[in-house]
C-alpha cells in the first residue's frame, strides 16, 4: 500500500491535481481595471507567506504529484528576491516546470537573473500596443518598458514566451490585429483570455466580453482560416491554432464562453496563505495559521485534500445565481 502522503490529490470528479498557481504578492506597479481597484489597499507584509513557508507547502505536495508551478501576483517581480524563491522551487525533486506570469514592467532589469535562477517559462501580460489604450486599461504608463522587457527576455534566452491579452468590447478591439502582428513578427505565442468577473469594482458585464469566437473571426478576417493544433496537454485551458502561412501560433482561453473546468488540474495558493480549489470558489482554506502554529506536513496536506474534495464541477458563471468570489484577481493570483 502506498504511503498516504504520496496518494494523488484527487477530487470527487476524478480530476487529479498536479499544478499549483502560487501568488507571492498582491502588490502591483500598475492598476489594470479588470483586476484591481484604483485605490487599492495592499496586505501588510506580515500577512504574506514567507518564501520558506511556500517552499514547505510545495515540498509536501510533490510526493502527492505536484510537478508544475506558476508564480503569479499581483505582480510577482515586485516582491524582493523572487530569484531566491525560483531557485529553491526549481531544485525541488519532482518539480519539472517553474513558470511565471508578469506584466513585464520589470523584465528589462530582471530577465537575466530570472533565467539564471532557473525559471523555465515566462508569460507576459500585454493587452494593447497603443499607448492610450494601454493607459486606459492599466491606469498607468509603461508600455515602452514592457516592450523592452520582452526583447530582453528573448535576448537572455527565454523561448516560447507567451503573451496574455485580455480584450474588452468597446475598448480594445483596435488592438487585436496589431497584437497578432507583433507576436507573429517576434515569434511569441499570443493567447487571448476572455474577460472574467474578477474585477474588484464589480463592473464586469457579459456584454463586455469579447469571446474567443469573436476574436478568432477578427484574426481570420485578416489572415484566413486558422488551423487547430493538436492538444498535447488535455488540462491546458487554451485552444491553440496555427496561421495558414505557418508563421506563429495563436490561442484562445475561453474561460467564460467555453469553460474548461472538466479538465482542471489547478490548485491555488494566495499570497496570504489561503488555499483555493478554484479561481471562482466562494471559500478558501487557511494554511498560514496552521503553518505558523506548527502543524505537521500531514495535517497541512490533509487540509489541502479536504479543499480539493470540496471542489465543484465548474465555475458556474452562466448560472442565474452565480456570485463572483469575494476576492478580486489581484487577491487570488491569475
Ligand atoms: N479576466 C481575465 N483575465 C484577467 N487577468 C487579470 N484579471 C483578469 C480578468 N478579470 C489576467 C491578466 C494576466 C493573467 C494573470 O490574468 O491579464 O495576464
Ligand atoms: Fe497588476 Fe496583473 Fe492585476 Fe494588471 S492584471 S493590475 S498587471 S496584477
Amino acid at each position: 500500500m502506498k504511503n498516504k502522503s504520496s496518494l494523488p490529490i484527487i477530487d470527487t470528479f476524478g480530476r487529479v491535481h498536479t499544478n499549483l498557481r502560487l501568488s507571492i504578492t498582491d502588490r502591483c506597479n500598475i492598476r489594470c481595471f479588470y483586476c484591481m481597484p484604483l485605490n487599492v489597499q495592499f496586505l501588510p507584509r506580515t500577512e504574506l507567506l514567507t518564501y520558506e513557508e511556500m517552499v514547505r507547502i510545495v515540498k509536501l505536495l510533490t510526493p502527492a504529484g505536484l510537478d508544475k508551478i506558476r508564480i503569479t501576483g499581483g505582480e510577482p517581480l515586485v516582491r524582493k528576491d523572487v530569484e531566491q524563491l525560483i531557485r529553491q522551487l526549481a531544485s525541488i525533486d519532482g518539480i519539472r516546470d517553474v513558470a511565471l506570469t508578469t506584466n513585464g514592467l520589470l523584465l528589462e532589469e530582471m530577465a537575466a537573473s530570472l533565467k539564471q535562477a532557473g525559471l523555465h517559462r515566462l508569460n507576459v501580460s500585454l493587452d494593447a500596443l497603443h499607448p492610450d489604450v494601454f493607459k486606459k486599461i492599466t491606469r498607468r504608463s509603461g508600455l515602452e518598458k514592457v516592450l523592452a522587457g520582452i526583447d530582453t527576455a528573448q535576448q537572455v534566452g527565454f523561448t516560447n514566451i507567451r503573451i496574455n491579452a485580455v480584450s474588452i468590447r468597446g475598448l480594445s478591439e483596435t488592438e487585436i490585429i496589431p497584437l497578432a502582428k507583433f507576436c507573429r513578427q517576434r515569434n511569441l505565442t499570443l493567447r487571448f483570455i476572455e474577460y472574467m468577473p474578477l474585477d474588484a469594482d464589480r463592473n464586469w458585464d457579459l456584454t463586455q466580453v469579447l469571446t474567443g469566437a469573436d476574436l478568432r473571426s477578427v484574426i481570420e478576417s485578416e489572415w484566413g482560416p486558422l488551423t487547430p493544433l493538436y492538444r498535447t496537454d488535455p488540462s491546458q485551458p487554451a485552444v491553440d491554432f496555427a496561421f495558414q502561412d505557418g508563421r506563429g501560433k495563436i490561442g484562445f482561453i475561453n474561460s467564460v464562453s467555453q469553460p474548461f473546468c472538466s479538465q482542471c488540474n489547478r490548485m491555488r495558493l494566495t499570497a496570504d496563505g489561503k488555499f483555493r480549489n478554484c479561481l471562482f470558489s466562494a471559500e478558501d482554506w487557511d494554511l498560514r495559521g496552521p503553518l505558523r502554529e506548527c502543524a505537521t506536513d500531514q495535517e497541512i496536506l490533509q487540509i489541502i485534500r479536504q479543499a480539493i474534495a470540496a471542489k465543484k464541477p465548474g465555475h458556474g458563471i452562466d448560472d442565474v445565481d452565480f456570485l463572483p468570489p469575494q476576492r478580486a484577481m489581484y487577491q487570488i493570483g491569475g
